[in-house]
């Protein structure tokens, strides 16, 4: 069968590659690759600054944005054959440590997980692959055009809970949101404020393009290069990574203000930034400042449920190029009015 496959940490040695079919050691659920999402850890990846192969073996299957039909499945594994099914990227590690043990991968603590197509386990790019039955999300049978999405709203699913873990400290009443980033997970975390009732802004650089259209069609408020506009804001998603972006967040905030950090920054590049002042703020006033990645089985679930409240046709606008396997090398290509890119299996 055909998969993506990289050398990890070695740019330009991504390919399409003919493999075995999936080992029977990585899940007795078998799965018909139909959709792969393609995301900034992806092509990290691809430009060799990521991943890691598995033990043993020079080349890694890429991909963690998943989406297949159940092709076979053993009697009470709780999946049959042509379920819509999500494979979970994160696996605990094997000590396991304490977050582990609690099924929250998400917090290991020993940093000796392993990721799907990312950290020491082969990915979900390839025509067919297999999942444990634990790690595998089943979704409404109707979801096969936006399927794909799960996995990044799952990673926003964590961040809302965290965020509303962390404001259960006091009475907080938050009203006023902004994000930062109207990519995949910007605008997958503007979904979830919406439908947590928040006045939700969003922060982009473009002025054209689908990415203003689908922030108004939220109801939310799209804010071009600046967004002063938007006054003080009880909460910040910051979903760019870009340095400067961050120092803007960072300072955005109304007293006990949260601001989540989603974006996973290059660095190597300093700019001034008044620390004095920052600490002065958050300390007077309350705030928090976390960051967050990965997603447990509760928030795939939390995502499956916040996808299947949202306006179908939105979501379908959020993928805006579809390419075949045979021509994936095109979904690592930003063009102009890109929001998320699927490589269709
Ligand atoms: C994935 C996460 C993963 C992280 C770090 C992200 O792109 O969505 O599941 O934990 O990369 O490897």
């Amino acid at each position: 069968m055909r998969a993506i496959t990289v050398i990890p940490r070695q740019a330009g040695s991504a390919r399409l590659d003919e493999v075995p079919e999936p080992a029977e050691a990585a899940g007795s659920v078998l799965v018909d690759g139909l959709a792969l999402g393609i995301c900034g850890t992806d092509a990290e990846i691809v430009r060799g600054e990521y991943a890691w192969a598995p033990p043993g073996e020079e080349r890694l299957v890429l991909g963690h944005e998943s989406l297949g039909r159940v092709l076979e499945a053993p009697e009470g594994s709780g999946f049959a054959a042509g379920d819509l099914v999500v494979g979970i990227v994160r696996r605990p590690d094997a000590v396991p440590c304490g977050p582990c043990a609690a099924g929250e991968w998400d917090f290991c603590a020993n940093g000796e997980y392993t990721e799907r197509g990312i950290k020491e386990l082969h990915g979900y790019g390839s025509e067919r692959w297999r999942v444990e039955p634990d790690f595998a999300v089943r979704l409404d049978p109707g979801f096969e055009d936006v399927g794909v999405l799960l996995e990044p709203t799952s990673v926003v699913a964590k961040a809302w809970e965290q965020i509303e873990r962390i404001g259960a400290r006091s009475t907080f009443a938050p009203r006023r949101v902004l994000v930062t980033g109207a990519g995949p997970i910007g605008l997958l975390a503007a979904l979830l404020a919406v439908e947590r009732g928040y006045e939700v802004h969003v922060l982009d650089q473009v002025t054209d393009g689908p990415k203003p259209e689908l922030v108004r069609q939220l109801g939310g408020t799209y804010h071009a290069g600046d967004a002063s506009a938007a006054g003080q804001v009880d909460i910040v998603v910051e979903a760019t990574g870009a340095g400067p972006v961050v120092a803007q967040a960072l300072r955005g905030t109304t007293r006990n203000g949260i601001v989540c950090l989603t974006g996973v920054s290059s660095g190597g590049r300093p700019l001034d930034f008044d620390v004095g002042g920052f600490n002065r703020d958050l300390v007077l006033e309350n705030d928090v400042v976390f960051g967050t990645v990965n997603a447990n089985r509760r928030h795939y679930e939390a995502a499956a449920e916040a996808l299947e409240a949202a306006d179908r046709e939105w979501l379908r606008g959020l993928i805006t190029r579809r390419v075949p396997l045979d021509r994936w090398q095109e979904a690592l290509e930003r063009r102009p009015g890109d929001v998320k890119v699927v490589v269709e299996l």
